[in-house]
């Protein structure tokens, strides 16, 4: 179809046609347009010229390095770092003693953690309870709980590792502000991310490792000790193991 040359010329488009003959234009063969005349060309006939999709850029550590528990607390809640964003009700991230000796890490909220926006309120959370009690703690004095990641993931699935990755600046810049004298990893996804490692998991237990050079003892997931009673007598191993892991860092700080 021809297209009237001075029609063109007032959208500006002239230009984008091949003239054949006689001053009007055709279609055929036109020269590829630049992508600025393909945007004019677009805006002209009413379209809107999709603008190319500007990746949201990665919080890096040094990017929360400064701020306060309030900053951060609010950076969380308005994080839109990775997929996890989408299907949540409430980002999760973290309570307790923000002066506490004891920080004790999991995975990632569930569904009960995702309406009400606190770590640990379903069945494992009273059992977590029940095993602070067993150590003369209780949440919120000298304990803080947070996890590795702060959103749900949808039906509870795993993490992924890049979802990890993107919310570990804040895990880390919690620590910082903390200062604790212990981690308490709970369960297999806590403690692989936070130590970088694939071991499993009675692997990791018993020994003492270190997350941003604070002790780290790991310990099976309190929800995963709801369905396993026998591993529970571990489990308490593994808390008398950070209780004197924490003795001995409190004795070190005094000989300091
Ligand atoms: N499991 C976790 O690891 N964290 C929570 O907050 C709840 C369940």
């Amino acid at each position: 179809m021809a297209l009237d040359e001075a029609a063109l010329d007032m959208l500006g488009l002239a230009p984008l046609w091949a003239r054949r003959g006689g001053g009007t234009a055709s279609r055929a063969e036109p020269p590829a347009p630049t992508e600025h005349e393909a945007d004019a060309l677009l805006e002209a006939f009413g379209e809107v010229a999709v603008q190319p999709s500007q990746p949201t850029p990665t919080v890096e550590r040094a990017d929360v390095a400064a701020l306060d528990w309030e900053a951060l607390e609010a950076r969380v809640a308005g994080c839109e770092q990775c997929r996890l964003c989408e299907k949540r009700t409430r980002t999760v991230f973290g309570v307790g003693d923000r002066e506490a000796d004891w920080m004790l890490i999991g995975e990632a909220p569930g569904e009960n953690e995702d309406k009400q926006g606190e770590p640990f309120v379903g069945q494992a959370g009273k059992l977590l309870d029940s095993m602070l009690r067993a150590l003369t703690l209780a949440r919120g004095e000298n304990v803080y709980i947070a996890n590795v990641v702060k959103c749900r993931p949808p039906g509870n699935r795993n993490p992924e590792p890049d979802e990890v990755a993107r919310c570990e600046p804040y895990l880390q810049r919690q620590v910082a502000l903390l200062k604790p004298k212990l981690i308490v990893a709970l369960g297999r996804v806590a403690a692989q991310n936070l130590l970088k490692t694939e071991a499993s998991i009675s692997s990791l237990r018993g020994r003492v490792h270190r997350y941003e050079g604070v002790p780290v003892v790991v310990t099976y997931h309190p929800a995963y000790l709801l369905r396993s009673l026998p591993d529970k007598a571990k489990a308490w191993a593994d808390l008398c193991l950070a209780d004197d892991t924490y003795r001995q860092a409190l004795s070190e700080r005094a000989g300091e």
